[in-house]
């Protein structure tokens, strides 16, 4: 039976062989203390090693980045909430940048920009990290953008294609649906196999909610990476997000993977900087924006690119969203990002309360890129749309006045109505190319004059269908078919004049809206 000495003595030689096993070294840690702390940021003295962007740790475990190296004191954007930093505590450098965990645990999954989940799922199981900042892959790394990124909505794929690899603008006033724009084409990718990342800047909790129940409920969630620095935010986490969300991407890319990007938005982005900066009080330049404000949006975007083949040929498109006041393009964060893009989608406030949505204004958007990639039979059928809607919407102003028109003009004039009717387009109802087109050849053939304005919806929504039944040819279209040969065209134009006839029996008055 055992004693208590036993016991004792058992406790003792256990004790004593693991203070035997002990090793005692001196170790070399660098402190610094807080100077001053509050709104996001800290300034902390001490710390001679630290380097640019080096992650230090604060008091009860929050982390910040130095940001700013000056000879006394080093300016530091905090990830965490400061309320709990006291003034004069201690401050830890860890030699290492911030990094994010990465791999295929994130698919799915909503994090926020360190990789902590937001979701109601379990931790991240991944031991794969990658720093929040990197290199853009260089000249000889890159190749050029050959394949499109269908957007699903017509108007974009036909008069604004995207390649994959490229950059591109969602610019336009509050709530005229630029999210909605960048919703859709991650929801269209749900027939490819295009990886998705969504990041929300300095956004209401709710708006973000709406924009994942979107995707999970129409898209392909589990292709999906939602990063979130939510308006509630530390702002270091919000100033974090895109970098962390690009790492995140570009993980995928590295393996060969077709990656989108959506960042929205970049306004927020930089007022978020812009705020950060003042409080460090760096020198303000224009708008009192900091003067790098131009090189931490270009180094970002200069990110997206398409690999070339030694390099695996994946692709990062970036779709960077940003805000305009009374659609005012030229002011400096809508110029910057413009020249950093490689075009932009302008949304008009205007169409958008005349009821035409996607509100895209086709003048003043441009794809620089993307036109190079269009699927050849797309390509042949949007030729003629953009100068023959360009005429109508002039026609259209000038007959507003109440002009008495000719026979001949009054045609194009119902024409051009049609081409607009075809190019608006619900939410979350993207096209196939099949359908998209069909819908340019039922315009381009004209026989969409002959079906009633009111019942252009009712044709739109018979199309797969019908088309699936009666063209199944142009249903299996992909993006590198050709052209419709002449047999294809006439097959084609066929199905579509009997589904305008069954959609408008009565017809026979064309353009009687
Ligand atoms: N094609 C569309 N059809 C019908 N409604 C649309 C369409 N596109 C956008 N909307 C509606 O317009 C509203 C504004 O859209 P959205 O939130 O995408 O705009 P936004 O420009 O991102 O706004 P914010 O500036 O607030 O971010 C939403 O209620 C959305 O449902
Ligand atoms: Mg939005």
């Amino acid at each position: 039976m055992t004693t208590l000495a036993d016991d004792l003595r058992n406790w003792l030689d256990r004790s004593r062989a693991r203070i035997g096993s002990l090793t005692i070294e001196p170790k070399l840690e660098h402190v610094g203390r807080v100077v001053r702390v509050g709104d996001g940021v800290a300034t902390v003295s001490g710390l001679p090693e630290v380097r640019l962007d080096e992650l230090l740790v604060f008091h009860g475990g929050v982390r910040g980045l130095a940001v700013d190296l000056g000879e006394e004191a080093i300016g530091c954007v905090l990830t965490g909430d400061t309320s709990g930093i006291p003034a004069g505590s201690i401050v830890r450098g860890t030699g290492e940048v911030a990094r994010v965990p990465v791999g295929d645990a994130l698919l799915g999954r909503v994090v926020d920009p360190l990789g902590l989940p937001l979701d109601d799922g379990e931790k991240l199981d991944t031991d794969s990290f990658s720093p929040v900042e990197q290199r853009a892959p260089a000249i000889v790394e890159r190749a050029l953008v050959t394949r499109p990124l269908a957007t699903g909505l017509l108007v974009v794929d036909a008069m604004i294609p995207l390649g994959r690899g490229q950059r591109e603008l969602i610019i336009g006033d509050r709530g005229t649906g630029k999210t909605a724009i960048a919703v859709d084409t991650i929801i269209n990718q749900r027939s490819s196999d295009v990886i998705c990342v969504y990041a929300a800047i300095g956004q209401k909790a709710s708006s973000v909610a709406q924009v994942i129940e979107a995707v999970r409920r129409y898209g392909a969630p589990e292709r999906c990476l939602f990063v979130v620095g939510e308006a509630n935010a530390a702002p270091g986490l919000q100033w974090l997000t895109p970098y962390a969300a690009c790492s995140m991407a570009e993980h995928f890319v590295a393996r060969g993977r077709d990656v989108l990007l959506v960042i929205d938005d970049l306004t927020k982005h930089a007022a978020v900087y812009r705020q950060v900066s003042l409080l460090l009080r760096r020198p303000p330049g224009r708008e009192a924006y900091p003067g790098d404000i131009f090189y931490i949006h270009s180094r970002l975007l200069e990110r997206a690119a398409k690999l070339a083949p030694e390099r695996g040929g994946g692709s990062l498109t970036a779709l960077p969203i940003a805000e305009t006041q009374a659609g005012n393009i030229s002011a400096y964060i809508p110029t910057n990002l413009i020249s950093i893009t490689d075009g932009q989608i302008y949304l008009d406030p205007r169409l958008f309360y005349e009821d035409q949505k996607p509100a895209v204004d086709v003048g003043k958007s441009v794809s620089r890129v993307g036109g190079k990639t269009q699927a050849p039979v797309l390509k042949d059928m949007s030729e003629s749309l953009r100068l023959e809607y360009a005429q109508f919407l002039e026609l259209e102003v000038f007959t507003r006045f109440g002009t008495m028109v000719d026979e001949r003009t009054r045609k194009v004039i119902e024409h051009g109505r049609r081409i607009r009717a075809v190019l608006g387009q619900r939410q979350f109802a993207p096209l196939s190319l099949g359908e998209q087109v069909a819908l340019l050849s039922a315009v381009g053939e004209h026989v969409l004059d002959e079906v009633p304005l009111d019942r252009m919806d009712a044709f739109r929504a018979e199309l797969g269908a019908w088309l699936g039944e009666h063209c199944p040819e142009v249903m299996a279209l992909d993006d590198r078919a050709a052209p419709l040969s002449g047999d294809q065209r006439a097959r084609l134009k066929a199905a579509l004049s009997a589904l305008a006839h069954t959609v408008a029996p009565s017809n026979g008055e064309p353009g009687k809206a």
